[in-house]
């Protein structure tokens, strides 16, 4: 666990720093014996992007930040509060801004320009749909339920893993040649969530269905659950706006930044299976 590391500089401050791809990105950093601090509300020096006042103190002593925003650049405020925290980090002499985006949204864009014009050395990593959707957010429960129920169509999406972003994000990190670039990560193959759900159906054994459903229906559906109407907001923003066929294409982010191949979904599911995550 990164400690408070109050008396060291040039650290690393990794938010969103026990999320899908920032506790990846922190454990990469702390192999390579390297200063980092974790920005989460549960950290030991608590962050809250919804408290300002918090982040001065998670600011001291940082060199550089990865900025993985919760819940989504795309809802509202999310450019504002961007803003003031890009303000407060270039004032505090932080040096580099590694800004995590999603594609396809004009909100993430506008985060993007305001990192791109903090006059700090910045990296933009804008990225497609995590396959860790599937195993460490809401998709996990659908697929122990056995039924995948989305709008999503027969979109396609080239789904890449939180592991190769972390792998970029380090890289971008530590080391020179990458400042003022945005790159654009995607897996390598272009899926269908249907053919998503059926990949992990396949290396797990386990009965699970992909079923389309209306938009409606699938909103409907979040809020009987009682999950929060900005969360249901978010959801319908993602299915609607995002999922809707433009951003069905591949790119080489990955392969710029790292020199390899990402990692295809199935291995994904394969190394997740084996993990017990949908035991
Ligand atoms: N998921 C995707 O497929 C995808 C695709 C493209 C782009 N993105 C972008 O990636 C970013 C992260 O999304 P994600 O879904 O992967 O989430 P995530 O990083 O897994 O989010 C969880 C992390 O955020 C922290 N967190 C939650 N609420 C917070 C708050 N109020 N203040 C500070 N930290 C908070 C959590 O720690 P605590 O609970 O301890 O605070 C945890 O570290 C978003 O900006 C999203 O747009 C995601």
């Amino acid at each position: 666990m990164a400690n408070i590391s109050k008396n060291e500089t040039n650290l690393t401050l990794v938010l969103g720093g026990t999320g899908k791809t920032g506790r990846r990105i922190v454990e990469r950093l702390e192999a390579q014996g390297l200063p980092v601090r974790v920005g989460a509300r549960s950290a030991a020096l608590p962050f809250d992007w919804a408290d300002s006042t918090t982040w001065a103190p998670v600011l001291q002593n940082v060199a550089a930040v990865y900025i993985a925003f919760y819940p989504d650049l795309a809802v509202p405020g999310a450019v504002d509060i961007i803003r003031a925290f890009v303000d407060q980090a270039v004032q505090s002499g932080v040096g580099h801004l590694v800004l995590l985006s999603g594609r396809g949204e004009p909100e993430a864009a506008q985060c993007e320009r305001i990192v791109q014009e903090s006059g700090i050395d910045w990296t933009v990593l804008r990225v497609s749909w995590f396959s860790e959707n599937f195993s460490e957010a809401f998709l996990r429960d659908l697929v122990l339920d056995g039924v995948v129920a989305l709008p999503a169509g027969a979109v396609q999406e080239p789904f890449i893993s939180a592991e190769d972003i972390a792998d970029a994000a380090v890289k971008v990190l530590t080391e020179p040649g990458y400042t003022g670039e945005l790159y654009e990560l995607t897996g390598p193959r272009l899926m269908t969530f249907a053919e998503a759900v059926g990949a992990i159906a396949q290396v797990t054994g386990r009965e699970v269905a992909y079923v389309p459903i209306s938009l409606e229906a699938f909103v409907a559906a979040l809020t009987e659950q009682g999950i929060p109407a900005d969360f249901v907001a978010l959801i319908r923003y993602l299915f609607d706006k995002v999922l809707d066929g433009h951003n069905a294409y591949l790119t080489d982010g990955v392969q710029r930044i790292l020199g390899r191949e990402p990692q295809d979904f199935t291995e994904y599911a394969q190394k997740t299976a084996m993990s017990g995550a949908w035991n």
